[in-house]
């Protein structure tokens, strides 16, 4: 296998692949989910939360990994909400120093959300979480904003 670099370029690929197709919405978000936490060893969760309408709250969509509890997060509460609110990737590094943090497990040790744009406005969220303590580079920051990027078109 090449390196990071590379194994994120193919999976760009395939993720193109995937929302180019007919399937309805919630199939191609569950195997861009489905690729990513199986291709990537430190992605255990990988979600999708929707924005609600009102724009007070992220919904849970759908995702991969074990069972939460956190279906429904309000604009500023946890990791996701933060998000919501800034327009920007958050990395944790370490979530038990992150005050503001909603836990899904005690496996979890570190997070990233991206958000999605449509028109410049936030409409969902990407949300990984690894078992591992500082797992995420800026590589996949970048890679990951890109996965968000063709998601959004999905829109
Ligand atoms: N940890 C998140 C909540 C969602 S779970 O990771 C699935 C947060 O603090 O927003």
């Amino acid at each position: 296998m090449g390196n990071k670099q590379e194994k994120f370029q193919k999976l760009l690929s395939k993720i193109s692949e995937i929302i180019n197709t007919n399937n309805k919405r919630i199939y191609k978000l569950l195997s861009i989910c489905n690729l990513l936490h199986d291709s990537v060893d430190y992605y255990d969760w990988v979600g999708f939360y929707l924005l609600s309408e009102d724009k007070k709250g992220l919904n849970l969509e759908l995702y991969t990994g074990e069972p939460t509890e956190h279906l429904n997060i309000p604009v500023g509460k946890g990791i996701c909400g933060q998000v919501a609110e800034s327009g920007k990737t958050l990395i944790i590094q370490d979530v038990t120093k992150e005050d503001n943090y909603l836990s899904c497990s005690i496996n979890v040790k570190s997070e990233i959300v991206v958000p999605i744009f449509k028109n410049k406005e936030i409409i969902a969220e990407l949300d990984i979480d690894s078992h591992a303590y500082s797992p995420f580079t800026e590589k996949d920051e970048i890679f990951l904003e890109k996965v968000c990027r063709i998601v959004a078109r999905t829109f």
